[in-house]
């Protein structure tokens, strides 16, 4: 575990399939669906992927489960305390500005849904219409509930175990906002991502592996009601066989170049 902030990847634009330009350019309500990879290039490791991933290292129901909390939220919690010390360490990236740039330009409605749990897209300048996964600043109770809005105690260096905070409304423990494997979405929010996607002229599906459901079934689901879909992501994916086009890229070097080339032709 490391806290090192790699530096952000700002690279000359590459270039941009003409089929995607042509999809993005025509599109005025555009639904942007983001995965792991959205925040590679910030430094921020993904669970899965050619290069591996958190869950290689880590196993997922001792870290990412009721089971997992219920055995030991001592190493529960100071494994959610290493991941806000690092994303609060971190900077969006070019990817993550050039959608909030894309966003307020105006002429086109850009909504973002995604599964990451930082607040990268935000820190960039973007409205976030769905966190499916959850957040991981948003504190809560883990019997009662009550959200818990003091400061975490957050070790400089990553620790094993970590005793998590108390509540002040009943004292049990308090956990991460995140949504653990087999837990219950936060609610509505899969129903408004669906909803951006049903009514989106273009979805844009950047850095997910297309493996964890539902929000896996959303790009298929707007192609069978005739949205056009393009996969942004390195890696072929569990989704690639499914969408309209294909983009070979990383989400900090793709979407600035999507967004400059609309710029600089606008519809
Ligand atoms: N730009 C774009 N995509 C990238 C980049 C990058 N710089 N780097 C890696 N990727 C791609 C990988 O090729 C991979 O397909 O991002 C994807 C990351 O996949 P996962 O790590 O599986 O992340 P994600 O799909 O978001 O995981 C879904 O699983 O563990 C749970 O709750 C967790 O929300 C998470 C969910």
């Amino acid at each position: 575990m490391t806290n090192s902030a790699p530096q952000p990847t700002d690279v000359s634009p590459i270039e941009v399939p003409t089929a995607v330009r042509e999809a993005a350019r025509a599109a005025r309500r555009v639904t942007v669906l983001t995965g792991a990879g959205m925040s590679a290039e910030s430094g921020v490791p993904t669970f899965r992927g050619a290069k591996g991933g958190l869950w290689e290292e880590f196993d997922p129901m001792t870290l990412a489960s009721q089971r997992g909390w219920d055995a030991d939220p001592d190493l529960v919690w100071a494994w959610y305390a290493w991941r806000i010390g690092l994303v609060r360490a971190l900077e969006p990236n070019a990817g993550h500005r050039a959608l909030a740039r894309w966003a307020n330009g105006g002429g086109v409605e850009v909504r973002i849904a995604t599964q990451n749990v930082d607040d990268l897209h935000e820190r960039a300048g973007s409205e976030v219409l769905a966190h499916v996964h959850g957040d991981l600043f948003a504190l809560r109770c883990s019997v009662c509930g009550a959200p818990f809005e003091d400061e975490p105690e957050i070790p400089a260096e990553p620790v094993q175990r970590l005793e998590p905070p108390l509540c002040g409304e009943c004292g049990e423990y308090v956990r991460p906002g995140v949504v653990w494997f087999g837990g219950m979405l936060p609610e509505g929010a899969f129903d408004a991502a669906l909803d951006a996607c049903l009514d989106a002229d273009l979805v844009l599906v950047v850095g997910t592996s297309g493996i964890v459901y539902p929000f896996a079934s959303l790009p298929d689901i707007a192609r069978g009601h005739g949205v056009t879909v393009v996969e942004i992501n390195p890696e072929d994916t569990d989704l690639s066989s499914g969408v309209d086009h294909v983009w070979r890229a990383t989400a900090a070097t793709a979407l600035p170049a999507l967004v400059e080339a609309l710029e600089a032709d606008p519809a």
